[in-house]
């Protein structure tokens, strides 16, 4: 595998940047329990046309890999679905802008002769080789703006014709209408100081580019339509609807209620969550129909299954029940049946606020519309160059 560019240095190149890539506390309750197993599923979709023999090679090329989140999150996903193939026979190649993360990333994964890290500038760069999947997590994209995204999909896009292969290409970008910046919904692109890199806050301006569904869709169908490449479709995720990191920030939007510490306190039975602070009360901006439609639905769904736990603790919030989606309609039943078993007051606190974090997982990975409500929103295109 090859790839040719030149790399240069970046907000990612402070030692504040690797240092927040490698924390132990950014790896929560949400990002292990919530965040990690839904962009997996995505991952897996994406590999599932692909499934390889046990002697065959996965070629992976995961834009702005960073330290190496991606490769762990897809090798462990190969270890626990066999079907998909196997971790050993990944041949993974991480490509980042910043020297630091790639010697740090290289660093780490020294001992693993199929995994490799390279600087590169997706902007910038010449594919040589081909891969089954583009990857790309943590919103990397992002970083570009609307129409560099468009001319690096325009370049993946062209290696894979001149291949004739058949790839999955996997776009992750900020979504548009999360609740962690309602003030910014007008705005598609816009200053996302990251100021967790910064020891005394003077962050630099870190310009980001936000997408919905529909402009997300419409840049990758331009990449694919100008260099005539067929595809086999397209899909949308939305992760972290009610859980991005932001949310607990308050940088953007310092009215939110802290939904991302609140779902970790619940996911740790050393803590007592508040549950009433879980009621999704978001003041939301002008947006398309569609979007406040959605939020319109999924608060009376959250806010009726917190109001389901909240009752069996004894409390009432006053909330109107909805009838829920099937995924979650057997919420409260099974949550009786298990405290049936339970008499300590201690365990069954513990046992309902750990139960309606499940239920409220499964509501999001489930009902999530790929609109770009969520934090993040990964874009999929399955493309198949073999006949051309
Ligand atoms: C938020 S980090 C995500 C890292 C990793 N994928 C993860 O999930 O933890 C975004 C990464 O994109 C890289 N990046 C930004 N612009 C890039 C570009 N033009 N070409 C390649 N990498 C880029 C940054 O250096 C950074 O490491």
């Amino acid at each position: 595998m090859k790839v040719i560019s030149d790399c240069i240095k970046t907000v990612y190149d402070k030692s504040k940047a690797v240092e927040h890539y490698l924390s132990t506390s950014r790896r929560d309750g949400v990002k292990v329990q919530w965040e990690e197993p839904f962009s997996c599923s995505v991952f897996q979709q994406a590999i599932a046309p692909y499934s390889k023999s046990k002697t065959e090679k996965l070629q992976v090329l995961d834009v702005g890999s960073g330290t190496g989140d991606g490769y762990v999150l897809l090798s462990s996903l190969l270890s626990e679905k066999l079907e998909l193939g196997s971790s050993e026979n990944l041949d993974y190649l991480g490509i980042d802008i910043s020297p630091q993360m790639v010697e740090t990333a290289n660093n780490l994964y020294r001992n693993r002769s199929n995994v490799r890290f390279e600087c590169a500038d997706i902007r910038t760069s010449r594919l040589e080789s081909s891969f089954d999947l583009y990857l790309s997590c943590g919103v990397p994209y992002s970083h570009l703006t609307h129409e560099e995204l468009y001319q690096a999909l325009k370049m993946i896009v062209t290696n894979v014709c001149q291949h004739r292969s058949r790839s999955a290409v996997v776009v992750d970008v900020l979504g548009r209408y999360s609740i962690e910046w309602t003030p910014k919904w007008q705005e598609s692109r816009w200053d996302y100081a990251m100021s967790f890199f910064e020891s005394e806050g003077n962050a630099e301006p870190t310009w980001m580019s936000f997408y919905s569904h529909h402009h997300l869709q419409e840049i990758m169908q331009q990449a694919v339509n100008e260099v005539g490449c067929p595809v086999e479709k397209f899909e949308f995720f939305d992760r972290s609807i009610m859980v991005g990191r932001h949310t607990s920030t308050g940088q953007f939007n310092p009215d939110l209620p802290q939904y991302r510490n609140l779902m970790n306190s619940l996911l740790d039975p050393s803590q007592k969550t508040d549950l009433s602070q879980l009621i999704f009360q978001v003041e939301l901006e002008t947006s398309p129909e569609h979007i406040l439609e959605f939020f319109s639905q999924f608060s009376s769904w959250w806010n009726s299954l917190v109001s389901e736990a909240t009752a069996i603790l004894g409390e009432s919030f006053g909330v109107e029940p909805v009838e829920l989606p099937p995924e979650v309609q057997g919420f409260k039943a099974k949550l009786q049946q298990e405290l049936e078993q339970i008499s300590d007051k201690h365990l069954y606190r513990q046992k309902v606020e750990l139960m309606l974090a499940q239920a409220l997982q499964q509501l999001e990975a489930t009902q999530q519309p790929g609109y770009g409500v969520g934090h993040d929103l990964f874009g999929v295109m399955w493309l198949d160059a073999t006949q051309l």
